[in-house]
């Protein structure tokens, strides 16, 4: 298995630093623009094999794409980063020139790869992928909505004192701070429903703490958040190689399902060797299935701007 991370940036490195302790890989490369800095990140990571005793080969590449011939899956997170105050749409600019010129380099030595996008705008990253590769859909997932959801999970256990990872909750729609959905009436505490445990107003702020993950990370750290983004992105990572078939919250090209049609946008998908292999569709509330109407229209207006790049 080879797997390519493309960006070796805070939230590159963390998903690939993931990666080799996971030993998801025999080969990893981690690519990036900046002279050195992937060989740099790449050697120091490979100077923790004999301390965590992981087995995969990392090697760095100062832009070379043929050094990522063959990969099984690339990882995808180049771009500029939110700075305090900014939000994700306002990158639309700068990073949908360099995702579109990612994914051609990319498919000429990895014409078989599945492709995971991180940069932001997410959604729109996700959909200029698409569109400008014209791969089938089920090889271009965004990660979103994996790492909203955990964040999610998150905001729910310091309510509730539990374990994070006991917690079933998802987040659709768009990764955006306010296009995206918590699904706050179908989470559950191990199968239990949180609203039995959460008053109205206790839920209102899980909820919007949730949507606001993202920017409140960006105010403290002065750029954006890496230990969860990466972390969400090699699970994506795991659940292919390893084909779990787990369900995830991912930004993918719905053709009719949740009522949308040419758009990338999240909701739960099954992630398996093949991709995404899967929509699994739920029922949602009138109220749920409005607010993902609203998100979607969001997300299409901020794909429109591609046009006029
Ligand atoms: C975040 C960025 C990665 O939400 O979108 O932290």
């Amino acid at each position: 298995m080879k797997i390519t991370v493309v960006g070796a940036g805070a939230v590159g490195a963390t998903c690939a630093d993931n990666i080799a302790r996971k030993e998801l890989a025999t080969e990893l490369v981690l690519l990036d623009i900046k002279e050195g800095f992937a060989e740099g990140k790449a050697q120091d990571m490979m100077q923790t094999a004999a301390l965590l005793g992981f087995d995969t080969r990392i090697s760095g590449s100062t832009n070379d794409y043929s050094k990522t011939a063959n990969s099984d899956v690339v990882v995808i997170t180049s771009g500029l980063p939110r700075k305090p105050g900014m939000t994700r749409e306002e990158l639309i600019g700068t990073n949908a020139g360099i995702v579109k010129g990612v994914c051609e380099n990319i498919l000429k030595f990895s014409p078989n790869a599945i492709i995971i996008v991180i940069s932001n705008p997410m959604d729109t990253m996700t959909y200029l992928a698409l569109q400008s590769t014209g791969l089938p859909k089920n090889r271009i997932i965004g990660m979103g909505g994996t790492l909203d959801s955990a964040r999610f999970k998150y905001q729910l256990s310091t309510h509730l004192d539990c374990s994070p990872s006991d917690l079933n909750a998802i987040v659709v729609g768009g990764h955006g701070d306010t296009t995206m959905i918590p699904l706050i009436k179908h989470a559950t505490w191990n199968s239990i429903p949180v609203t039995n445990f959460l008053n109205a107003e206790q839920q209102e702020k899980v909820i919007n703490d949730t949507m606001v993950g993202g920017a409140t990370l960006t105010k403290l750290l002065g750029t954006s958040a890496w230990y969860a983004p990466g972390a969400a992105g090699a699970a994506l990572v795991e659940s292919i190689v390893r084909d779990e078939k787990k369900l995830f919250t991912c930004c993918v090209s719905l053709n009719g399902e949740y009522g949308q049609s040419d758009i990338c946008l999240g909701v739960p998908v099954v992630i398996g060797k093949n991709g995404w292999e899967k929509i699994v569709e739920m029922k949602l509330s009138a109220d749920e299935q409005a607010a993902f109407n609203k998100s979607a229209d969001a997300v299409r207006n901020m794909n429109d701007v591609l046009k006029t790049l």
